[in-house]
């Protein structure tokens, strides 16, 4: 951890971005968020030195000690924040939670491994299910964002976050069908009900039939709940072996809860909106979800974060991950087509404009300046609903060159990261 603490302890330079970032109205509200992020209201310039000596301390009590945070004092000094707060969780509470390994999920696209996030993030199978869904159509010869490609790419996420909505949760307390949502010959039960010529109806879709557990479709546990009507990390590394890591890491929201933990230093998280709070009834990044991702004692929150990494022939190829909250599966989706079908670099792929479909809200997401008027048009008049935002996600990633070996890194030019090597 010692990397980690020398950086809270001696600080980072702000990036524009980070600098930016801390005049969030939300942390004013919390006098130690206020104290640490704000200055107490002497706003941090990009290219200050902002360091954080409690948290350092922290980290070296967690070095020295690594059960503290969940079993010692810690776990009693962070419960005692949490309540002091209004919150709920309690010192047993911490010593009761395990961390757990999961083998990842794999599948294949046009040949290529992927490799990415099992349950409970709902990432890799929603990934790797509209991937699926894709392959049964030439995305190159369509072409690069033609209304073609989009539309039909809509409709493959459209279809998976369908999925994802009422059948992926905590696998400790709900059966997930995994096999089923991955399987390829799914896939074509999907593209049987895939029109090329007009936008699919989110509140009509119906489920192809024939794939056991999936077969209960909408009727059993609607994710419209029946009639009741940002922050997040990305990296990835590769280092001089070719051994490759893909982390997100998430608080949910910027600044979490904007809740700093007193004296620890450290933000609290804001996850439980990653549960389904209420069927039917929108999370804040508009995801309506089911009753598989309810609230439980114990339970993990469905997230849907997406590290992957992409082997070709055994090799490794890219590694890619992003925040973005839904928007981080199509985020890795687009750069991996960008790659894969429309013969992109890594550092094209990243930051060509990006589109997202979520099943609901039932529209199609693009950047502002993604596409032109005369493709945006053209989606339209198939049906589709376009709704125009500023840009989103943050796109990490690396790629290996095929024939020299070169490690080729990608760092989003909407964020402030870098692409370092050493
Ligand atoms: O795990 C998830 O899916 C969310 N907690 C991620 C939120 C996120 O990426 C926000 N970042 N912009």
């Amino acid at each position: 951890m010692q990397p980690a603490i020398r950086l809270a302890r001696h600080g980072v330079r702000l990036t524009y971005e980070e600098a930016q970032s801390m005049h969030n109205r939300e942390l004013a509200e919390f006098p130690d968020s206020k104290r640490i992020f704000q200055r107490d209201g002497k706003f941090y310039e990009p290219g200050d030195l902002f360091s954080q000596p409690e948290l350092a301390r922290t980290l070296e009590r967690i070095a020295a000690r690594p059960d503290e945070f969940y079993k010692g004092a810690m776990a009693h000094e962070l419960a005692a924040e949490i309540q002091r707060g209004g919150g709920l969780i309690t010192a047993q509470d911490l010593a009761e939670y395990e961390v757990k390994e999961r083998a990842p999920i794999k599948g294949t696209y046009r040949g290529y491994e992927i490799i990415s996030a099992p349950p409970p993030s709902s990432g890799g199978i929603t990934l790797i299910e509209t991937l699926n869904i894709l392959e049964g159509y030439d995305l190159g010869k369509l072409g690069n964002r033609s209304a073609d490609a989009i539309h039909l790419t809509a409709e493959a996420f459209r279809r998976a976050f369908y999925d994802r909505a009422e059948f992926l949760g905590d696998p400790d307390f709900v059966q997930l069908p995994v096999a089923q949502l991955i399987d390829k010959k799914y896939a074509t039960g999907w593209r049987e009900s895939l029109d090329l010529t007009r936008a699919g109806n989110s509140k009509e879709l119906r489920r192809p039939s024939g794939f056991g557990e999936l077969d209960r479709s909408a009727a059993a546990h609607s994710p419209y709940g029946g009639h009741e009507s940002t922050n997040t990390t990305h990296y990835s590394v590769v280092d001089s072996q070719g051994n490759a890591v893909s982390v997100t890491t998430t608080l949910n929201d910027g600044f979490g809860s904007r809740v700093t933990a007193g004296k620890l230093g450290f933000l609290l998280n804001n996850e439980m909106d990653d549960f389904t709070s209420k069927p039917g009834v929108p999370n804040g990044y508009g995801l309506l979800q089911g009753e598989a991702n309810a609230i439980a004692p114990g339970k993990r929150p469905l997230s849907a974060m997406a590290p992957t990494i992409v082997l070709k022939d055994g090799k490794l190829f890219l590694v890619l991950g992003s925040p973005g909250g839904p928007r981080i599966i199509s985020t890795v989706a687009n750069i991996l087509m960008g790659v894969i079908d429309y013969g992109l670099d890594i550092k094209q792929a990243v930051n060509a404009p990006r589109f997202h479909h979520q099943w609901e809200p039932d529209q199609i997401y693009i950047e502002k300046t993604g596409l032109s008027p005369d493709t945006i048009k053209l989606l339209q008049a198939r049906g589709h609903k376009i709704k125009q935002e500023d840009y989103w996600s943050d796109g990490e990633c690396i790629a290996v060159d095929a024939k020299s070996g070169e490690l080729l890194g990608a760092s989003d030019g909407r964020g402030g990261g870098r692409a370092v090597g050493y």
